[in-house]
């Protein structure tokens, strides 16, 4: 019920790297809410709390959570035959016409563990599964079955995130992982994030920012920490990754992969602990909001 697993997904942008470091800085909460889930790896990896909501905008990942946490017998059944193999994922990618919510989830799973990255967004989804670091699909029942033990009654809705902003209880605590400020982020979503949103997501937590704590992160950039003067700290964080190349890019031959690093700011309206408060080292003059 409260195992710590990893996401059942792969996801661009994941804070699977990130999720012990961001957990350090998670305060005791009894209602935990993600308004922009993706593979929600804090969620997998965190001790659960009595009241969880996981939310994203993309409905065909949501109702693949839902299938998972509802009907994981009847995922298992259908995926307990399946290969990894480049035809079945151009089958499941241009062929396959899901005629049920079931359906839906079975193509967004098999696609998303066979796609490079776990990129989901149809022009810019290629096979990238490798038999030496991709789960391999033996092992995805199991998979299914934990997430979905750590799935159940948690509440998943595909809502834009201000309703989930809006309607989150007094005292909840909310893990924000918008897509970034400045990166091109149209390559990896179905829905793209306008600078419009980001205006939006600052100006709607500045509303609500007595009533909740929140961990905001976010690429390190001048425009966010000048959207985000208002909040109690930035922490500039930091963090090691390393990203595998697929068989398939090289051609059958392996490579130990690429290291890089993380490096966010994490914004949080309250007192984390053990953190020195950054200050902002450059000055601004443009206002966002007037
Ligand atoms: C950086 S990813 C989240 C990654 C996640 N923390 C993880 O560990 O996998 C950002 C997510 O925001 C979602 N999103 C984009 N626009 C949204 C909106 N207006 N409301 C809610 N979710 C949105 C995207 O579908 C994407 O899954």
């Amino acid at each position: 019920m409260n195992q710590e697993i990893n996401s059942p997904f792969r996801y661009a942008g994941g804070k699977f790297y990130a999720r012990k470091l961001i957990n350090e800085h998670i305060p005791q909460h009894t209602y935990y809410i993600e308004p922009f889930a993706g593979g929600a790896s804090v969620f997998f990896a965190k001790d659960k709390a009595s009241k969880n909501w996981l939310n994203d905008i993309d409905k065909d990942l949501i109702n693949c959570l839902a299938i998972i946490r509802d009907h994981p017998d009847q995922m298992i059944k259908r995926l307990k035959d399946e290969r990894a193999t480049k035809e079945r994922h151009g089958y499941y990618k241009n062929e396959y016409k899901p005629k049920t919510k079931l359906d839906c989830a079975i193509r967004w799973f098999y696609i998303n563990r066979t796609s490079y990255s776990g990129i989901m967004n149809m022009q810019n989804c290629y096979w990238g599964y490798g038999e030496k670091y991709s789960m391999r699909p033996e092992n995805w029942p199991r998979n299914i079955l934990r997430t979905s033990v750590k799935l159940q009654e948690v509440k998943l809705t595909s809502f834009d995130f201000e309703r989930v902003i809006e309607e989150a209880p007094d005292n909840s605590f909310l893990f924000i992982d918008p897509p970034y400020f400045n990166a091109d982020q149209e390559k990896f979503y179905v829905h793209s994030f306008a600078q419009d949103d980001h205006f939006r997501l600052s100006k709607i937590l500045k509303k609500h920012k007595n009533r909740f704590k929140f961990l905001l992160t976010y690429d390190d950039s001048p425009e966010v920490r000048e959207l985000y003067e208002w909040v109690h700290a930035m922490h500039e964080k930091e963090w090691n990754y390393t990203i595998n190349r697929t068989d398939d890019q090289k051609n059958g031959t392996d490579t130990k992969g690429t290291r890089y690093k993380g490096h966010e700011l994490f914004i949080v309206n309250y007192n984390s602990e053990k953190q020195i408060p950054l200050f902002r080292t450059q000055s601004f003059t443009h206002k966002i909001f007037k």
